[in-house]
Order: C-alpha cells, then sequence, then structure tokens
C-alpha cells in the first residue's frame, strides 16, 4: 500500500516522528504495526504505529542500523510502501478500572495510542515513561495534554524520578500495558503483580505469519510475535 511522508522530523537524539498520509481502514487497536520497505532494503522494518486517524498514521522510531537512518533521511513528500495493520495489538477488552501504562524509549509511542483508545472509553490510565536521560525524552507533553496522571523515571535522575520504570510504579493500578526493551519487560513481569498485556520485538522476515520466522514458545505453545503478537497477555509468558 503506498503512503505518502508528511513530516519526518527529528523529536529527540536519534529519534524521529514519521507521519504520513494514506489507508487506515486496516488499523483495529492500538499496539499494531507495520513494516515500511526502503529501496535497496530486502527485508521490510517493523514499526509499531503511534496514534492514527483517517487521514494517515504517526510512527516514532529510532534510527539504530542501515535501514532506519535510511529512512531518517527521507523527505516529506516521497512515497513509502508500507504493509500496514499487522500483528493483534492490545485488547482494551479487560483492562481493569486503573490501568497503568509502562513504557521504554520507543516502547513508549504504540502506548500513546493505547492511552487515547482507553480515555475514549471513558478509562483513565496513569502511565510511567522511562528515559536515559532529559535530552531522549519525548511524548511526555502529548501524554500531560490527554490529562492523565504521569510519572517520568531517567536512569541518570536528569528528569523526573531517578531510575528505571520498576522503581517508578505507582501501587493503585489493577491491570498494567506495557512496551519497551526486552530486560525492561522482564523486570516487570516479576515486579507487577496485577495481570497485563506485553507487546514484545523479535526480529521478523515476512511480518503476517507466513515464514515463522519470529516465533517464541509460550504456555499455549509456540506462538508467531508477528500474526499471534506483538501483544501477548501475562499469563501466556513462560518469564
Ligand atoms: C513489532 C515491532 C515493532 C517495533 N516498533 C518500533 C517502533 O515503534 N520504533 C522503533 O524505533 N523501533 C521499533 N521496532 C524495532 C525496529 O524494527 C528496528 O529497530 C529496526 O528494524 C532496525 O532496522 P535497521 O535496518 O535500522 O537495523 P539493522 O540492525 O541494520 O537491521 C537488520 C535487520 O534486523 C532487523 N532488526 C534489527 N533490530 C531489530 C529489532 N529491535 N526488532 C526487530 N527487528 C530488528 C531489521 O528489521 C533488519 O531486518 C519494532 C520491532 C518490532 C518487531
Ligand atoms: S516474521 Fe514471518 S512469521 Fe513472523
Amino acid at each position: 500500500m503506498q503512503y505518502q511522508i508528511i513530516e519526518n522530523a527529528q523529536i529527540a537524539p536519534n529519534v524521529f516522528l514519521l507521519d504520513v498520509s494514506g489507508d487506515t481502514s486496516m488499523l483495529k487497536a492500538p499496539g499494531q504495526f507495520c513494516q515500511i520497505r526502503l529501496p535497496g532494503f530486502y527485508l521490510r522494518r517493523p514499526i509499531s504505529v503511534c496514534d492514527w486517524d483517517e487521514r494517515g498514521m504517526t510512527l516514532i522510531y529510532k534510527a539504530v542500523g542501515e535501514g532506519t537512518k535510511a529512512l531518517s533521511q527521507m523527505q516529506a513528500g516521497t512515497a513509502l510502501d508500507i504493509l500496514n495493520g499487522l500483528g493483534n495489538g492490545y485488547s482494551l477488552d479487560a483492562c481493569g478500572s486503573r490501568p497503568l501504562l509502562i513504557g521504554g524509549g520507543v516502547g513508549i509511542p504504540p502506548l500513546y495510542g493505547l492511552a487515547r483508545a482507553l480515555v475514549q472509553k471513558g478509562v483513565t490510565p496513569q502511565a510511567v515513561l522511562g528515559f536515559n536521560t532529559y535530552e531522549e525524552a519525548f511524548l511526555v507533553d502529548e501524554f500531560e495534554d490527554l490529562d492523565i496522571p504521569i510519572t517520568v523515571a531517567t536512569a541518570d535522575g536528569s528528569f523526573g524520578k531517578k531510575g528505571f520504570v520498576t522503581d517508578a510504579l505507582p501501587a493503585d493500578y489493577d491491570y498494567f500495558f506495557t512496551c519497551g526493551p526486552d530486560p525492561m519487560l522482564r523486570a516487570l513481569y516479576k515486579a507487577c503483580r496485577p495481570s497485563g498485556q506485553f507487546s514484545l520485538e523479535e526480529r521478523m522476515a515476512c511480518g503476517f505469519g507466513a515464514c515463522m520466522g519470529c516465533f517464541i514458545q509460550t504456555k499455549n505453545g509456540p506462538r508467531r510475535v508477528c500474526k499471534d503478537g506483538p501483544v501477548f497477555r501475562k499469563e501466556e509468558l513462560f518469564w
């Protein structure tokens, strides 16, 4: 499917906000992702959808390797071939009455769309957003504009609480949703008592369930992160 870049702007060191116009009718739940084809690269790059409307969608990505660095050089007006609406996304069906959203770094973007969806549903989530340092923080103002309680944690203490997201968990939540680096997810699996949903990351090839390149073992047997996930319930995971 063809999309067009509206904006591709740096919002933090090596972190870019990519706004594209195009069909978003296949997006059904926050936490779904898309696969972007980049000229000269065989495999598409998976990136979570941060937010969307009928006009287009916003992605936030970190330039870490050759593909995302090439993406960061692309200008407004450029056409992009994107496979969209992939994965299951977060389920809002059983989200408790006081859900907590816990995000780390570029795991935070899909939680922004989720926060908006929860607010629209009449549920007020709290959020804990983790970064390494003040300069690397992004999306904090946007979360604050949703008028929900936010706690920021930075590893060096330069913004918000000093420490990791696990050092900044509130006492009063009855469900949680999370996305972020693998060590953070594993620490939360142990630290969070209520039930919750984890968005996992695996290296992907097809992105839609055909190649078995991204399977993990769960309590329900082998599952493909791209098709059966990327969001899994805490009870399904072995950690
Ligand atoms: C479901 C999902 C959602 C994601 N959402 C985001 C997001 O919203 N923002 C963001 O910044 N990043 C996100 N990532 C990570 C992002 O896909 C990688 O950073 C990106 O593919 C790196 O590509 P590269 O060419 O720059 O790096 P390279 O290291 O050159 O990539 C080489 C190959 O490894 C794959 N790869 C490298 N790192 C990862 C990784 N962490 N996860 C999966 N595949 C990887 C690449 O896709 C490529 O096929 C997501 C990953 C997954 C699986
Ligand atoms: S990437 Fe092909 S099955 Fe998941």
